[in-house]
């Protein structure tokens, strides 16, 4: 039970030490999407109130998490023999280049994002780490560094980046914990399923595809494979008109990490 409200505690915002508000209402990018944090807040609250009456039960047991599948085209399931090593949410941004042509469709170059640890949660409450996505794509990262996801005080785990055009890299190699390092290529993409989020403040060209990546030579910690699921904004409008040379657009997601068993 101990470990169930320690979760629950860093799902909470930092600002919760200050009694009468869970989150600074300045804090939110854009006030539209305060639907989107009261009902997470509701669940946190409720997350509380049901861990005190839980009895003991095993916590952050990786083999409870159940990675998220969209129910009309899903992804290829992980090979078979891998278990789930790590699951993180990132917050970052998806990057674009437009040329001349305005009717040409944003040519994508990479994203860059912070990996937060999301393991226990994923493990214990999967409700709630199906909303953190579009939850933390509300609260900008003012730092690549930033130490905790806003507005929960979930940790850093790593970060994402692209080596080149097609690599995808993963680098979960911190001062705290040695979770290990993928460069990635991709296997397998899907639509967002319908209804997921639009953009930050509920506005922009709704979330990038859920992803299958395969770890590739170089690769440490005997990860394997990568998803990216539970998509939160990170689409470019459908053309470059009015688009500048480069620009970025904000996302989240869940990104699980599955090893050799
Ligand atoms: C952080 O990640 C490690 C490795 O996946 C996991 O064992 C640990 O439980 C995670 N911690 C939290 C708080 O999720
Ligand atoms: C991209 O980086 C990967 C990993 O370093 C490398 O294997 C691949 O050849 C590079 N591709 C290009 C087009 O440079
Ligand atoms: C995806 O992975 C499967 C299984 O390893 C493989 O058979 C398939 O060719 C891969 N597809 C792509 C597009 O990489
Ligand atoms: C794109 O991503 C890189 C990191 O890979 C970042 O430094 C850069 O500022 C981003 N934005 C643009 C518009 O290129």
């Amino acid at each position: 039970m101990f470990s169930r409200l320690w979760v629950a505690a860093a799902l909470y915002a930092v600002a919760l030490s200050a009694p009468t508000y869970p989150y600074s209402t300045g804090a939110a990018e854009r006030s539209a999407e305060m639907g989107v944090l009261s009902e997470y807040f509701q669940m946190l609250a409720s997350k509380v109130q049901a861990g005190k009456n839980m009895a003991e039960a095993p916590v952050c047991d990786l083999s409870k998490a159940v990675m998220p599948v969209a129910s009309t085209t899903p992804l290829p399931p992980p090979s078979a023999g891998l278990t789930l090593k790590h699951v993180a949410i990132g917050r970052g941004t998806q990057n674009y280049t437009c040329g001349t042509d305005a009717s040409a469709a944003p040519f994508a170059v990479g994203a860059m994002a912070t990996l937060y640890n999301s393991t226990c949660v994923a493990s214990t409450y999967p409700d709630l780490l199906s909303v953190l996505p579009n939850v933390a794509l509300q609260f900008d990262l003012t730092d690549v560094n930033q130490a905790s996801l806003s507005p929960t005080n979930l940790l850093i785990s790593g970060h994402h980046y692209f080596q080149n055009l097609t690599t995808p890299t993963f680098n979960l190699d911190t001062a705290a914990m040695d979770i290990g390092f993928a460069p990635c290529s991709k296997n397998n993409s899907v639509p967002a399923p319908a209804g997921s989020p639009q953009g930050q403040g509920g506005v922009g060209h709704g979330s990038v595809a859920w992803l299958k990546l395969i770890a590739e030579d170089g690769a440490t910690g005997d990860l394997e494979e990568v998803y990216r699921v539970n998509t939160a904004g990170g689409n470019p409008p459908a053309t470059c008109a009015g688009m500048p040379a480069a620009f970025e657009v904000q996302y989240a997601a869940e990104y699980w990490f599955f090893k050799k068993a």
